[in-house]
């Protein structure tokens, strides 16, 4: 594909930065949001306020019940879910399929997502199986395609057979690509020749309100409130638990510094039950069960998060965003994560957190017990951290974005 086709294959796609505000546009699109799960993942936090601030003028469609639906629907978002049980049975971590056994489903939701695209302007495809579903329907519905990237397209986290088909679908039937970071981006660049310009980044954004609104002046208080020990040294992991979000290289870390103790926050969201199970085993392998708290699934992250003294992000494979991150500057916490992905386009090594080479347990044992010793370090990072976070990932800075790429699309 050479530039000028490219120009009229994404006519509409540009850098995100610019200059008009929603306010200007003459009048906002129609949109349907398709999203694949109804778990509560980062893809799912990133829609929430989007579909939110659409409610006038959108609805959501999933494929799959769970607690997302509620979560929408309590910010008064018109949801419909078309679940079709072989269908949801595959999923982004073991992307496996039963093609035969799938296909009459995957064509019953690929006519019920370009039926229920019908009324709106502009199809806005969240997750990789909405994108394949929504955009195969094209000729049937019509409509203009929107697909935000969450993932990083590589053969670290998907099969060849899912990365043709993705190349495929993005060049024949996706009008406008968002992609939530520079290594997302690139990784699609990468896949499909496209240009730079043809795929633009917005950052998620979260609304920093809500950590600084948590008291955290009371720490032994707070901690008592959450079951934690009120004067451990305190190491928080956010996440789904899952192979490549590098629980497991945490827990080794923290058999290395007896003085700390290591909260993991999370759930396994898609079926990796053995992984979480193999954590409980390693924790008692390297007596250390009693230094490692499994609080599971959360809603308050603000409050969790200001409870720790760092927060740690372990992923092995390169993070596509990193959500958790973000949140962790916002609670105005140091720190530490893995240097791969988005990662290093949210964080600077010393400067706004600490970066590890992913998978370095070593790497992680030194910079916990760094900041562990110099605690005015530690503080400055997380000043720094809370800063940036409030200026380069706010909510509203998101959404002006977002809500500009879905009206670029429709034009
Ligand atoms: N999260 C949560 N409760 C938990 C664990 C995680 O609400 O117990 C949220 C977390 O705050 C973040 C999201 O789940 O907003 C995870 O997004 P991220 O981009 O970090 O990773 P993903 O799971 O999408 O790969
Ligand atoms: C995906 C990615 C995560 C990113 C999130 C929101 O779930 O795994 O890194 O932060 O989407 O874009």
């Amino acid at each position: 594909m050479n530039a000028s086709e490219l120009t009229s294959h994404f006519p509409l796609a540009q850098p995100a930065q610019t200059e008009t505000t929603t306010q200007e546009l003459p009048e906002a699109p129609t949109v349907l949001f398709v999203d694949q799960s109804g778990q509560l993942g980062g893809a799912e936090f990133s829609l929430l306020p989007l579909a939110s601030a659409c409610t006038q003028r959108g609805k959501v469609v999933l494929l799959s019940e769970g607690p997302f639906r509620g979560r929408l629907e309590a910010l008064g978002v018109h949801v419909e879910v078309i679940n079709e049980v072989h269908v949801s049975g595959i999923n982004r971590d073991a992307m496996q399929l039963n093609w035969l056994r799938a296909l009459p489903g995957i064509w019953r939701q690929v006519r019920a997502i370009a039926e229920q695209a019908k009324p709106f302007d502009v199809l806005f495809l969240n997750t990789q199986k909405a994108l394949v579903l929504g955009a195969l329907g094209k000729p049937l519905h019509r409509k203009r395609v929107i697909w935000h990237l969450h993932d990083i397209m590589s053969r670290e986290h998907f099969g060849h057979a899912q990365l043709f088909i993705v190349k495929w679908l993005v060049r024949h039937a996706v009008d406008h690509v968002v992609a939530n970071s520079r290594a997302s981006a690139n990784s699609l660049i990468a896949l499909t020749g496209l240009s730079a310009d043809a795929v633009p980044v917005v950052h998620n954004g979260i609304d920093a309100s809500e950590f600084s609104r948590i008291d955290a002046s009371d720490m032994a208080m707070l901690r008592r409130r959450l079951g934690l020990p009120e004067k451990a040294w305190l190491a928080g992991l956010f996440g789904r638990l899952a192979p490549w979000k590098g629980q497991h290289i945490a827990l080794a870390a923290l058999a290395r510094m007896p003085d700390v103790h290591l909260v993991l926050v999370g759930a396994a969201l898609f079926g990796e039950h053995a992984y979480a199970q193999s954590l409980h085993r390693q924790a008692e392998q390297l007596g250390i069960e009693d230094r490692v708290h499994f609080a599971g699934f959360r809603d308050d992250m603000p409050t969790w998060m200001k409870a720790m003294d760092v927060i740690l992000h372990t992923s092995t494979e390169p993070e596509p965003f990193g959500r958790v991150i973000i949140e962790g500057m916002a609670a105005a916490r140091p720190v530490v994560a893995a240097a791969a992905g988005g990662v290093t386009e949210i964080l600077r090594h010393r400067k706004n957190g600490w970066l590890v080479k992913p998978g370095d347990v070593e790497g992680f044992v030194d910079a916990v017990e760094t900041l562990r010793a110099a605690p005015e370090f530690a503080q400055r990072l997380a000043d720094q951290a809370f800063a940036d976070a409030q200026r380069d990932f706010s909510l509203d800075g998101y959404l002006e974005q977002m809500t500009l790429a879905i009206a670029h699309t429709a034009r």
